[in-house]
């Protein structure tokens, strides 16, 4: 996740896979309207630079065909939802960056920011539906309509479930205490549902029964829940060159994130810097400073790990196929140490 890590040459091709799945997808918008949109979504997929950092890291649609092969699935069949899931997670960077206030991703300014708030919603609406549009690929290219069917409802349902924790999110922030519980419940709608259904639209096109899917979703879940905590590190701990994103944006917005919601249980000093009504640049790092005195940035790295060891213990006990396995396996790692 770094940028300077070899990749493994399954993980290229797919990598280059996804980009020419993506592509195909965006194709049907065909005509002049896609002019429209155009510009608006290659700079966002990053496609308008050589530089890696802009175009995201694409780990979900990984996930998706790491997990179709891990059960013996051909993993160039999953490509169309692999390409749905990346869609739907662009659609909601885009407008949760209006939601967050957000001025910066991926090293360049938010779709927002450039364009402004009403084109960027409907840039973020056109990438929700040409996502499903893409799993309806599934059945165009020969995979039945039952399982395209399902892959599209547990989407659907993900959905659901994202902006159902975008709005608690959003919630949260005006709100002086956040149970550690409903704080798992809101990530669990706005990140891991997301990464539950990537991992589990790959099960499904594998052929895996009722029982195997639950169980990869599962893992999804708990990798999803890891990759929403050190997100919350790196909104506040993270380095701006090479996260592309903010480090002042949550705490000035408030967000109440894993290591706040342990500073605020744990630590005085830091609820005194919470309550002041505005933020310079020495208050936020008075705060950052207390925060590591109450233990939030260790604990909640903690917790992260926790949950990436239960991931890792669930997926061997599927006992996947080998190349795809230590591939997922290298994958947690890689995103329980990210730095972008
Ligand atoms: C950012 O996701 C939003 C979260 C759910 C935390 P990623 O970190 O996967 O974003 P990109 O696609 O790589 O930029
Ligand atoms: C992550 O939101 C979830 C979605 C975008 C749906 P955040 O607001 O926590 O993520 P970043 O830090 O802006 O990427
Ligand atoms: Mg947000
Ligand atoms: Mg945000």
């Amino acid at each position: 996740m770094n940028g300077k890590q070899p990749q493994t040459q399954l993980a290229n091709e797919m990598f280059s896979a996804i980009e020419n799945d993506l592509r195909a997808a965006l194709g049907v918008i065909g005509d002049k309207n896609y002019f429209a949109f155009q510009e608006m979504i290659e700079y966002h997929l990053g496609w308008h630079s050589e530089i890696t950092k802009v175009k995201g890291k694409r780990i979900r649609p990984l996930l998706t065909l790491l997990i179709c092969g891990a059960l013996g699935g051909k993993w160039q069949n999953a490509l169309p939802a692999a390409t749905a899931i990346e869609l739907i997670h662009n659609f909601s960077l885009i407008h949760d960056d209006i939601e967050d206030h957000s001025e910066l991703r991926r090293g360049q300014q938010t779709v927002w920011k450039k364009w402004g708030t009403p084109r960027a919603i409907n840039l973020g609406d056109a990438l929700f539906v040409i996502g499903r549009l893409s799993s309806h690929r599934l059945a165009d290219q020969g995979i039945d309509l039952g399982t395209t069917l399902s892959v599209v409802k547990v989407l659907d349902q993900a959905c659901l479930q994202l902006t159902i924790g975008q709005d608690l999110d959003l919630l949260f922030e005006k709100r002086d205490h956040v149970s550690e519980e409903e704080y798992l419940d809101m990530i669990y709608g706005k990140t891991a549902a997301l990464i539950a259904a990537a991992t589990g639209v790959g099960a499904i096109v594998a052929g895996a029964d009722a029982v195997k899917i639950r169980a990869v979703e599962n893992i999804g879940k708990s990798l999803g829940l890891a990759f929403q905590i050190q997100d919350d590190i790196l909104g506040i701990w993270g380095v701006p060159n090479k996260t592309g994103k903010s480090a002042t944006d949550d705490l000035q917005t408030r967000k109440k994130t894993l290591p706040i919601i342990y500073g605020l249980a744990r630590s005085q000093e830091f609820v005194d810097l919470w309550k002041m009504p505005s933020s310079d640049k020495a208050t936020l790092e008075a705060m950052r400073n207390a925060l590591h005195r109450a233990q939030a940035l260790e604990d909640a790295r903690a917790l992260a790990e926790k949950y990436t060891d239960m991931a890792e213990e669930s997926l061997q006990a599927l006992e996947p196929e080998g190349t795809y396995a230590s591939e997922l396996l290298s994958l947690s790692r890689k995103l329980l140490s990210r730095q972008n």
